[in-house]
């Protein structure tokens, strides 16, 4: 699901970084990345990330309403990342965004609405049992609502609060966070709402004049009171299956680096931008807000096999800014640069208006896509460049 905060509704470029992160759950890595010096410890607040995969949803009403982009959104299958949160003496499954900054879940009893007739009856937001009874903390009634949408049109509303919040064994004690009592979502049935581990900036685009006084989000509480470094990083394997004699796993690492072993050759290091950094979204700051990169090319390359490089067909250097989006399933690019990708399909891959999608043959040779930061090319998977699981009714297979 795209959750990624619709600060300003505009065409975003983003990225995911569900790429081919292959965790062996080794606890003991040999050799941690050196940089600047500085040798990145493996945290021991590793949480295993859970992967569920969600079935297809329609594009609704509302995803064109709300969300200007070029294409209509689609969620064709979903993937979620997801853990535990200890919230008060509850626990509460949620999906893990680096595209928003607040945490939030559904209160017991909670309003499910839909924008569409849904010939089923009852509307189905796809959500887990959520927080019951009161915050040990209380309600923070001076405020605003708590109100957030996202660029899939899904949104939330409700209220804030204080309790201690856990991930692990590190804890935001008197942490701000909101119940949502009234939301159109599409959830995975699993989880119960959302940890936002982008910058505080983003909390403060809220209310009518989008200029509240940003409070500080999970993660910032957590290190603001040194229970753990200033760093988080996070690890997404392809499946959770056994690869190799190992369990691929999955990892959101508090104050270092996931126990999964780190490719030295492909360590690469690049600045976090301000909100400045995407023209489109009209933002006057250099503040941070979302995890915002600029990529030193985007590479595409005939033959190759996803992981070693092939033939050079396209080199682009434009410093696009991308937006790593951990709640995203789709990647947004520059229209050039997609359609660019998708002529050097053998045959081509063809877009059709009807579906807002690229369809190629299920046979079709897939090239090399990459994106480089410093002198590492991180390759897209091809297995995501065009998937064999989802056909259009002629039996093409998309993107
Ligand atoms: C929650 O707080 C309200 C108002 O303070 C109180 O009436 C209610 O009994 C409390 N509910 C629980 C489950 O403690
Ligand atoms: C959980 O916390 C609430 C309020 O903080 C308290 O009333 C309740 O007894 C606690 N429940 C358990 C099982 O500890
Ligand atoms: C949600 O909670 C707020 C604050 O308690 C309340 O004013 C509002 O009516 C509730 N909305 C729904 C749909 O329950
Ligand atoms: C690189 O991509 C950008 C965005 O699509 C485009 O504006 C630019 O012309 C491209 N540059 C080259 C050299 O193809
Ligand atoms: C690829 O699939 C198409 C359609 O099913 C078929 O006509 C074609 O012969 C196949 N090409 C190869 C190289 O297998």
């Amino acid at each position: 699901m795209n959750k990624l905060l619709l600060v300003a509704a505009s065409c975003l470029v983003s990225l995911t970084t569900a790429g081919p992160f292959e965790g062996t759950g080794s606890q003991n890595v040999a050799h941690a990345p050196v940089r600047d010096g500085l040798r990145y410890a493996v945290s021991t607040h590793a949480i295993p990330m859970r992967k569920h995969d969600v079935t297809a949803s329609m594009s609704h009403p509302a995803m064109h309403r709300r969300a200007n982009l070029p294409v209509p959104l689609k969620n064709i299958y979903d993937v979620y990342y997801s853990i535990d949160l200890k919230v008060g003496n509850q626990t509460i499954a949620v999906s893990v965004d680096t595209g928003s900054s607040d945490t939030w879940m559904v209160q017991q009893p909670y309003e499910c609405v839909s924008f569409w007739f849904d010939p089923a009856g009852e509307p189905d937001c796809g959500l887990g049992v959520g927080f019951k009874g009161n915050l040990s903390g209380g309600l923070l009634p001076d405020l605003p609502p708590f109100s957030r949408s996202y660029v899939d049109g899904t949104f939330v509303s409700g209220f804030y609060g204080v309790e201690d919040v856990s991930i692990g064994d590190i804890t935001a004690h008197n942490q701000r966070l909101a119940l949502v009592n009234y939301t159109y979502w599409h959830g995975d049935g699993q989880t119960s709402g959302l940890l936002g581990l982008a910058y505080p900036y983003l909390t403060s685009l809220d209310g009518a004049d989008q200029n509240q006084p940003p409070y500080s989000p999970v993660f910032t509480t957590m290190w603001e009171s040194r229970s753990i470094d200033p760093l988080f990083s996070i690890a997404l394997s392809r499946s959770q299956e056994i690869s190799g004699g190992t369990q691929q796993e999955s990892y959101l690492a508090l104050g270092g680096l996931p126990p999964v072993d780190v490719d030295e050759k492909t360590w690469a290091g690049t600045p976090i931008h301000g909100m400045r950094a995407v023209p489109q979204w009209g933002f006057d700051t250099d503040e941070k807000g979302m995890y915002i990169i600029k990529p030193d090319a985007f590479v595409l390359e005939k033959g190759g096999d996803g992981t070693d490089s092939g033939e050079v067909l396209v080199k682009n250097t434009t410093q696009i800014p991308i937006l790593i989006d951990a709640g995203a399933t789709l990647s947004y690019l520059p229209k050039g640069l997609v359609n660019e990708l998708y002529a050097a399909f053998d045959p081509p891959a063809k877009y059709m208006s009807s579906g807002g999608l690229f369809y190629a043959l299920c046979n079709a040779t897939v090239p090399n896509f990459g994106v480089q930061i410093e002198e590492s090319i991180f390759y897209m998977a091809k297995e995501d460049l065009l998937r064999q699981t989802a056909r259009d009714p002629t039996g093409e297979c998309r993107r």
